[in-house]
């Protein structure tokens, strides 16, 4: 995109600032099987020199994923792209000695794990870090997760955020039980999914409250972020797609009477920046290359298909002709989202090949590269100047292509120019998440209870 900046835009919000979070430092581009290596994401210090770069890049948190069992691909196991996830909250508390400022946000389900014991180790780390702690609450849809917990299948997908819903009220009641200033009391929940009989062991958040985030696509997630969530991690980037995801997320959040823009939103993204343009792209060309193997390619098609295209598929030539014979999508990556419908998205895959004369290979750069910002520093600072006035989001939650020097080079090169923007902060404006996000007082303590989730947000998508 091309971003005149001398341009008088109409912005929805023109004195918009950008986030950044740190999101899976050792992100996608690593194979397990092709990495020498595979142990280096597990040393700690690598972790803790990235985070100070992202310290120093007034990065507003650290944010990781949750993968409680190695990812799956028509049944077996995908080495790609996960090099295995290490327990977020361990790891925050070890990264916490080490930085002073930067936030850490761990993806925890609601779905494998109860309340009790989750409120009590998020409780500890915002203790722990002075109230630097952030939960991003994901129910998971994946049934090989399930099976790790002898639970194959678990939980149809609305009953998940059912579960949800009753545990984030039982972890709020647990943390409002026990005061930074006063003595816990007793809570009793008892609901279809929770049942909690507990007396919190560990005080209130230095921060009023643990920040809220929340990952998910469908209505019931959406309702569920409008009213719980103070981030969203999402897939959507792209420009209108994304000012269409903000604008409902806000429109349902104010109709559960809070103001909209409490809701900070955040697409995950790769950034590729570089002295020049050429070398940027090079650069984008590169990791590309590196991760996108055939074997990906074919993957991406598969993951919409749902059936292996080993003996049909040349990712030189075509898409199938037939299929895909599945309704129902049952993996998010990106480039697809479970609320997809995997025959539309077909349908809408063969249509932009055929427009843009696209091979396969052609159409899965295509669908990765826009969700990647590669220019000169200069040229990625307008566009995202450009994006979050727009109200397109708030904030990225980037992954470096490469480390250290990938982070490096965002801290180094993009922040400045997103600084002379004046769409960065010059320092942290102070030492919780909640304070360096600009969050209001939680959402949490004014959410009423729920018995019809569902309800609100289908008046909403009514009058939408
Ligand atoms: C951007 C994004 C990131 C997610 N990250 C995780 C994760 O790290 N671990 C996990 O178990 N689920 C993750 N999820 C999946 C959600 O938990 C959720 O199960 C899934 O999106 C289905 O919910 P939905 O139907 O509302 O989209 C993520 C979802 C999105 C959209």
């Amino acid at each position: 995109m091309t971003i005149d900046p001398r341009r008088d835009h109409d912005y929805a919000r023109p004195d918009a600032r950008i986030h950044l979070n740190l999101f899976q430092p050792f992100g996608p581009v690593y194979e397990w099987s092709r990495t020498p290596r595979p142990q280096d994401y597990y040393e700690f210090e690598k972790y803790a020199e990235l985070v100070a770069t992202a310290e120093r890049g007034l990065f507003s948190a650290v944010f990781l994923g949750e993968s409680l069992r190695l990812r799956e691909h028509l049944g077996a196991l995908n080495d790609i792209a996960i090099t295995g996830r290490p327990d977020a909250l361990t790891l925050f508390a070890y990264l916490a000695a080490r930085t002073s400022h930067i936030g850490f946000v761990a993806t925890l389900n609601t779905t494998y794990s109860e309340p009790a014991e989750l409120a009590r180790r998020l409780a500890t780390i915002d203790l722990l870090t002075g109230g630097r702690a952030g939960w991003n609450v994901v129910t998971t849809h994946n049934a090989w997760t399930g099976e790790n917990f002898r639970r194959g299948g678990y939980l149809a997908a609305a009953d998940r955020y059912r579960r949800a819903e009753e545990y984030v009220a039982a972890v709020q009641e647990l943390w409002d039980a026990f005061p930074a200033d006063g003595v816990p009391r007793p809570v009793e929940r008892h609901g279809a999914f929770v049942d909690v009989e507990a007396v919190p062991s560990v005080p209130g958040s230095p921060q009023g409250q643990t920040v809220y985030f929340q990952a998910g696509d469908s209505a019931e997630g959406r309702d569920f972020a409008a009213r719980r969530a103070e981030g969203v991690f999402t897939h959507r980037i792209e420009h209108d797609d994304a000012v269409a995801f903000t604008a409902d997320l806000r429109r349902r959040a104010r109709a559960y009477g809070r103001p909209g823009d409490d809701l900070k939103v955040f697409p995950g993204a790769a950034v590729v920046v570089a002295e020049t343009e050429a070398a940027a792209r090079d650069k984008a060309r590169h990791f590309r290359d590196v991760f996108l193997t055939d074997r990906r390619i074919r993957q991406v098609v598969e993951s919409v298909w749902g059936r292996d295209l080993s003996d049909e598929l040349d990712v030189d030539g075509a898409l199938p002709a037939e299929g895909p014979s599945v309704a129902e999508q049952t993996v998010a990556n990106g480039v697809v989202n479970s609320a997809d419908d995997p025959r539309r998205k077909a349908a809408e895959w063969r249509a932009l090949a055929e427009q843009r004369g696209f091979t396969v290979r052609e159409l899965v750069e295509h669908l990765t590269s826009t969700r990647e910002f590669v220019g000169t520093p200069s040229a990625v600072a307008d566009e995202l100047a450009h994006l979050v006035r727009s109200d397109a989001f708030d904030g990225l939650n980037v992954t470096p292509q490469s480390f250290p020097d990938g982070l490096d080079d965002v801290v180094d090169l993009l922040v400045p120019a997103l600084q002379e923007r004046g769409v960065y902060p010059d320092a942290y404006a102070g030492t919780t998440l909640r304070e360096n996000l600009g969050l209001p007082e939680s959402v949490g303590h004014r959410v009423p209870e729920l018995a019809l989730l569902g309800a609100v947000g289908a008046a909403v998508e009514g009058a939408a």
